[in-house]
């Protein structure tokens, strides 16, 4: 098969490789669409892969693709779920740049029969991270177990596909009002908001002042906030809205120390940890929370199967590359480039 290895000036390089045999619990797809993530090109930089992910046990990938959407091609002996020819997707922590490729058991799902490959891709890593920092960081209602009080809800960078999927996932745990900040995608966020409920977006490319006052005006006390964006001046911007007392901040990238305002709880959901290793020397021995983390990833994507087959959620918008595995580094240039506004570059590749 062929597979991409993205080398450090983000040109692809494309190599022949072994069909991946799948492990126990693992999946090997015939990858008919993939998508690319930024971190995909922030882990080609020998620098920032080494201090985003320097501290993990798992292999890092020069294949480091890891959304896929595809055919089952085989199962590994402890998958029960699926069967050859299955129409899954999936989500691992690399390997997706491929004509097949290992999707784990907790993080592969079947898809509804009217959800193209397409728009199963958009979803993986961008969906599971909104719902990490919902659900594990903020610890906010879920949509099986909706808000029954008003919950304001800051979402800055509602337009990327985080944010995006953050959007859609509050609105179904009834969370509101949903007080989201974006800039050239501020529409596309407007069309996924309720007003009804209080939602607004607010535009970031009018000012920090702008932004603060704005947010003050609809939840004056902001204290479920999601940076979707995490950099310093998203975190400062934040962090400087007036009584910041009980603000929980959910972060998808470690701030930069100087940002931070003690007084605000900040957490920062980090989706590679669960592809790492069971430490069995740990402090708790098997029993470590990548455990529990695998079962939230296993009931987040379960749960995604439902609100597909129901229409409850739509996908991200994207473009499809033209070409074939070398086109992924156009796509991880614009990443890079911050060109892309609310879409996800993703690749057919069959
Ligand atoms: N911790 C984790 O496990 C994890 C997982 C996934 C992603 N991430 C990180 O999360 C971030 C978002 O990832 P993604 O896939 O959602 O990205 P994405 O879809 O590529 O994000 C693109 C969006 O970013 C918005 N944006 C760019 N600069 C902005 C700014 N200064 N203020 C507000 N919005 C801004 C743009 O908004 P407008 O077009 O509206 O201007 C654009 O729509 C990345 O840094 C990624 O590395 C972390």
């Amino acid at each position: 098969m062929k597979e991409a290895l993205v080398q450090p000036d983000l040109s692809v390089r494309i190599i022949e490789s072994p069909i991946p045999t799948p492990g126990p619990d693992e999946i090997t797809i015939q990858v008919v669409t993939l998508g690319i993530n930024p971190i995909d090109w922030k882990a080609a930089d020998p620098q920032v892969a080494n201090a985003l992910l320097g501290m993990l046990k798992a292999k890092q990938y020069a294949n480091p693709g890891k959304d896929i959407a595809g055919y089952v091609h085989s199962v590994g002996s402890n998958v029960q779920e699926f069967k050859l020819g299955d129409r899954v997707a999936s989500t691992n922590h690399g390997g997706g740049f491929a004509e097949y490729a290992i999707g784990p058991g907790f993080t592969t799902y079947l898809l509804p029969n009217h959800v193209s490959f397409e728009e199963a891709v958009s979803y993986g890593l961008g969906y599971l991270t909104a719902a990490l920092n919902l659900y594990k960081e903020l610890r906010l209602s879920e949509p099986w177990n909706p808000a029954t009080e008003t919950t304001p809800l800051v979402i800055y960078g509602a337009s990327s596909t985080v944010g995006a999927f953050a959007v859609k996932l509050a609105r179904l745990s009834n969370i509101h009002p949903i007080i989201a900040v974006a800039g050239r995608g501020a529409g596309f966020v407007s069309s996924l908001l309720d007003s009804s409920k209080g939602d607004v977006v607010i535009d970031y490319r009018k000012g920090s002042e702008h932004v603060i006052s704005e947010i003050q005006r609809s939840d004056p006390k902001a204290q479920n906030v999601l940076d979707a964006i995490s950099i310093p001046e998203s975190i400062s911007l934040l962090s400087s809205i007036p009584d910041p007392v009980n603000r929980q901040m959910s972060l998808v990238l470690p701030p930069e120390a100087p940002t931070v305002n003690p007084r605000i709880n900040i957490t920062v959901s980090f989706a590679p940890l669960l592809w790492e290793p069971n430490d069995p020397s740990g402090p708790d021995g098997e029993i470590t929370a990548r455990i529990a983390l695998k079962a939230f990833a296993y009931i987040t994507f379960r749960y995604l199967v439902h609100a597909q087959a129901n229409h409850l959620i739509s996908p991200h918008p994207c473009e499809v590359l033209p070409g074939g595995l070398e086109e992924i580094s156009g796509g991880l240039k614009n990443l890079r480039d911050g060109k892309n506004s609310a879409r996800k570059y993703i690749l057919r590749i069959t």
